[in-house]
């Protein structure tokens, strides 16, 4: 099977642009933040877990199964049988999700999972330490990024019409710390696998980094 990874920081534009290229070459995308998403959920319903500690993560883990589908190009979460997709982006989730998923069961849980998606499809998979970690192996490696300013500018635009809309210097802080913190983690942190290519779409459109990926890919693979 053919593997393509893409890993980035917050806000590069990873997800359209695995969602993207998918697309263009007829493979399947793994959105892999999705999947911590689902556990994160899973943990908020539990209800029982009053913080979040290697105890609890623990035992979330050992007692949960997980399985990932698409329906009409749609990935859906679904942890011991409950579907959260729907949930998967609320800000609570967002939160949960990067407490939870430093702690080693969880990412082996989830490593588990991505490398039987990666045996089974060409695929696409988009997360954090993919290249690094996941499948080291890949045939095609991408780490993506772009200047804090233009990645928050992407943000703010995105949220500036909705109720409680943060300013500008907000989005900036917060996608600061999210950088920090993936990077700084002991476990799995975020980092360009040594044979990524690096794509800083700073100064690039979406359709202009879909065409230089493309041209990688086309350069390396046989699709
Ligand atoms: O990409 P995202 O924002 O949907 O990811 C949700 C959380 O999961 C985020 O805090 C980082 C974490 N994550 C991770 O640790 N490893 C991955 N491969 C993907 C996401």
């Amino acid at each position: 099977m053919i593997n393509i990874t893409i890993d980035g920081h917050v806000g590069s534009g990873k997800s359209t642009l695995a969602k993207e290229l998918a697309k263009k070459i007829g493979f399947k995308v793994l959105d892999t933040g999705a999947i911590y998403r689902g556990f994160a959920c899973a943990f908020k319903e539990e209800g029982n877990f009053k913080e979040v500690n290697e105890e609890n993560v623990n035992l979330l883990v050992k007692n949960s199964t997980v399985e990932v589908f698409f329906e009409d190009e749609l990935q859906h979460v679904v942890v011991n049988g409950i579907d959260y997709t729907s949930h998967l982006r609320e800000e609570e989730i967002s939160v949960l999700s990067a407490k939870i998923s430093p702690f080693p069961p969880l990412r082996e849980k989830v490593k588990y999972l991505q490398r039987n998606f990666a045996q089974k499809y060409n695929c696409v998979v988009e997360g954090r330490d993919i290249g690094t970690v996941v499948l080291p192996n890949a045939d095609v490696k991408f780490f993506v990024t772009a200047s804090e300013e233009v990645r928050a500018k992407r943000r703010f635009e995105q949220y500036k019409d909705k109720k409680d809309a943060p300013s500008f210097q907000e989005v900036l802080q917060d996608l600061k710390e999210r950088d920090y913190r993936d990077e700084h983690r002991p476990i799995a942190p975020l980092k360009p696998a040594k044979d990524a290519i690096i794509v800083d779409s700073s100064n690039m459109t979406l359709p202009q980094t879909i065409d230089y990926c493309l041209s990688v890919i086309k350069d390396k693979v046989k699709i």
